[in-house]
C-alpha cells in the first residue's frame, strides 16, 4: 500500500482533545521504559520529546530518571501544548516549547538524548527530522524513536483500529486509521537512516505489530 498523508500539525482542539483523552497508557509506558533502559548512565543533561504531544511522555520520564536530567518537549500545536501544560501542571523537570521542527530553539549538541513517539509519520519528509536529531544531540546521546509502521493493506489497518480499541471517540478512530495509512515501512525507515548517516549507529526494528523502534546512540 502507498503512503497516504496526514494533515501534520494536530492544531485542531477537539481533536487534540480526543488524543488526550484516549488511553495510551500501555503503549505510552512501554514507550517510556525503553528510553529509560536506553538512557541508562545519563545522570543529567537536557532530554527532548519531539512531538511530545500532551505530555504524557515527557512526565512519565521525569519521573523515571535521575533528578540531574530535565525534559523538554517540544511540539508545533498550540492546542496541544494548552493540554501538556494542564497535565504538566507543576510537575518539576518538565519544560514545554512550542516550535515547528526543524525549526528549534535549541543549539547543537544541546540533548544528552533524543526521544520521539509517534511524529515520524506525521511528517510529508522525515529528512529534516533525522537531521534534527543528529544536530540535537551531543556525541554519543542515546536516541529513541518510536512509530507506527504501515500495514500492508487498508483491511489490515481498519483491523488494527477495530482490534487496538484505544477509544471510542469517532476522531481517534479516524486519526488512527490515517495514521496507519501515513507512516513509513520499516524499509522506508531504515533507507532514512542510512540517508542521515546513522545506519551504524541506530538499529530499526518491530516491536509489536504495528509499532516500530529505532534506538541506538548518537556517533561519538
Ligand atoms: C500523534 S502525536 C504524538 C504525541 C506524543 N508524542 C505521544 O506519543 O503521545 C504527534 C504530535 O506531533 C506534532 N507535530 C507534527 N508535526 C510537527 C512538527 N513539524 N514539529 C513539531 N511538532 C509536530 C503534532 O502536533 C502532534 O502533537
Amino acid at each position: 500500500m502507498e503512503r497516504r498523508l496526514e494533515p501534520e500539525v494536530m492544531d485542531d482542539p477537539e481533536q487534540a482533545g480526543a488524543y488526550a483523552a484516549a488511553d495510551f497508557d500501555a503503549s505510552n509506558q512501554a514507550f517510556a521504559d525503553r528510553c529509560v533502559e536506553a538512557l541508562r548512565g545519563v545522570e543529567r543533561g537536557l532530554v527532548v520529546d519531539l512531538g511530545c504531544g500532551p505530555a504524557d511522555i515527557p512526565l512519565r520520564l521525569a519521573r523515571a530518571l535521575p533528578p540531574g536530567v530535565r525534559v523538554v518537549g517540544v511540539d508545533a500545536s498550540a492546542a496541544m501544548l494548552a493540554l501538556a501544560r494542564h497535565a504538566v501542571g507543576g510537575a518539576a523537570r518538565v519544560d514545554l516549547v512550542r516550535a515547528y521542527l526543524p525549526d528549534l530553539p535549541l543549539r547543537p549538541g544541546a540533548c544528552a538524548a533524543v526521544v520521539s513517539n509517534s511524529l515520524l509519520h506525521h511528517l510529508p519528509d522525515p529528512a529534516p527530522f533525522w537531521r534534527a536529531v543528529r544536530a540535537l544531540g551531543r556525541p554519543g546521546a542515546p536516541v529513541v524513536v518510536g512509530d507506527l509502521f504501515r500495514p500492508p493493506s487498508e483491511d489490515d489497518a481498519r483491523r488494527i483500529v477495530r482490534e487496538a480499541a484505544v477509544s471510542d471517540h469517532p476522531l481517534l478512530e479516524r486519526d488512527f486509521f490515517a495514521s496507519l495509512l501515513a507512516a513509513f515501512t520499516i524499509d522506508e525507515v531504515c533507507a532514512q537512516v542510512r540517508d542521515a548517516g546513522l545506519a551504524g549507529a541506530l538499529r530499526v526494528g518491530a516491536v509489536s505489530e504495528r509499532h516500530l523502534l529505532v534506538r541506538g546512540r548518537l556517533p561519538g
